[in-house]
């Protein structure tokens, strides 16, 4: 299965596919990827030794090999464009509009696309509507669903939108198992260095926001925009571009780089050399692996079953 990886940042979907179609004996192949920022190209570099083509405006649909399925985790730009979609067109200036002209001239069968949960609500639900006009004017199925990482076996709640589209009338279902959480204990490093500790001051001011509450730990302390503390037994949604000290193991500590791998789904084997503020950065824009692993399956479980219905209607057609 082709596949193309945009707005690949370090790799999160790309984790997903392989791992899904590994394990269901199909030959995963990526044949382009892109992002344009050039620490995310490096660390995808060094893990799936291909350097990341750069600004997908720039690059023509032509210009990209012909795929099975488009994979992208677009990147939550204000969408105040998008309000008055009357079509395609009226995309342009927004990176959705580069996923609409690669999925016009390619015609992939299948893609997944993932963003935050505000889009479900953006402009009354109208730019979400927006978008899935487009989608469907280009010959797809429309799905899509909010999912939350921590019903999916990460102890990180992380809710984002995931839309999945496929020319196909196949019968698509959302297959939701809750996976049980793995615990804090399983992704918390016994051991790390001074230098992720907050200052003696931050953690007696967290300490007394906290008052005095009763927890067991391990928890994560997450501040809120209004300086609320409260003690979690997972992580908040990482994000890139929050204050330092926002969510603090047990109210005292940052987390460490491969916790916050972990707390994302990817692999101890992942390498990722950068300084802290990059790799906070490019972990929490990932997207949760276990989310995109989900929507594979229903995707592919669709396609097997269209694929032996197929099969059986053509066996009694021939007697
Ligand atoms: C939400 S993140 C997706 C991260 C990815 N799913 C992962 O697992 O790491 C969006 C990405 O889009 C990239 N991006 C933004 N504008 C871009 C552009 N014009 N061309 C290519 N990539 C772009 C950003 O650098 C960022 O890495």
């Amino acid at each position: 299965m082709r596949y193309i990886d945009l707005f690949c940042g370090i790799g999160g979907f790309r984790i997903a596919i392989n791992q899904v179609l590994i394990a269901k004996n199909i030959n995963p192949k990526c044949v382009f990827s892109s992002d344009i920022d050039a620490d995310a190209q490096n660390i995808y570099q060094m893990n799936f030794g291909e350097q990341p083509a750069g600004d997908i405006t720039q690059i023509g649909a032509e210009d990209i090999p012909e795929h099975d399925i488009l994979l992208a985790g677009f990147p939550c730009q204000p969408f105040s464009i998008c309000g008055q979609l009357k079509g395609f067109e009226d995309t342009r200036g927004t990176l959705f509009f580069d996923i609409a002209r690669i999925l016009a001239c390619k015609q992939p069968d299948y893609f997944i696309l993932e963003n935050v949960k505000q889009l479900v609500g953006h402009n009354q639900g109208k730019t979400l509507k927006s978008i899935i006009e487009v989608l469907e004017k280009l010959g797809y199925t429309v799905e899509y669903k909010v999912l939350n990482a921590l019903h999916l076996g990460l102890p990180q709640k992380r809710e984002r939108i995931f839309i999945v589209g496929y020319r196909q009338l196949l019968p698509f279902r959302w297959d939701i198992q809750k996976i049980p959480m793995k615990p804090l204990t399983e992704i918390l490093e016994p051991q790390v260095s001074e230098f992720y500790y907050a200052s003696e001051k931050i953690r007696n001011s967290r300490l007394v926001k906290y008052q005095g509450k009763t927890h067991i730990e391990p928890t994560i302390w997450h501040e809120n925009k209004a300086g609320h503390i409260s003690a979690y037994p997972y992580s908040c949604a990482l994000r890139a571009g929050a204050s330092y000290n926002y969510l603090l193991v047990n109210g005292e500590r940052r987390l460490t780089e491969r916790e916050m791998l972990r707390l994302q789904g990817f692999p101890d084997e992942f390498k990722l050399v950068a300084s802290y503020s990059t790799a906070r950065r490019l972990i929490g824009n990932s997207v949760p692996v276990p989310c995109v692993v989900f929507m594979l399956n229903c995707l592919l479980n669709a396609i097997k079953n269209f694929t032996t219905d197929r099969n059986r209607v053509s066996l009694n057609s021939n007697g």
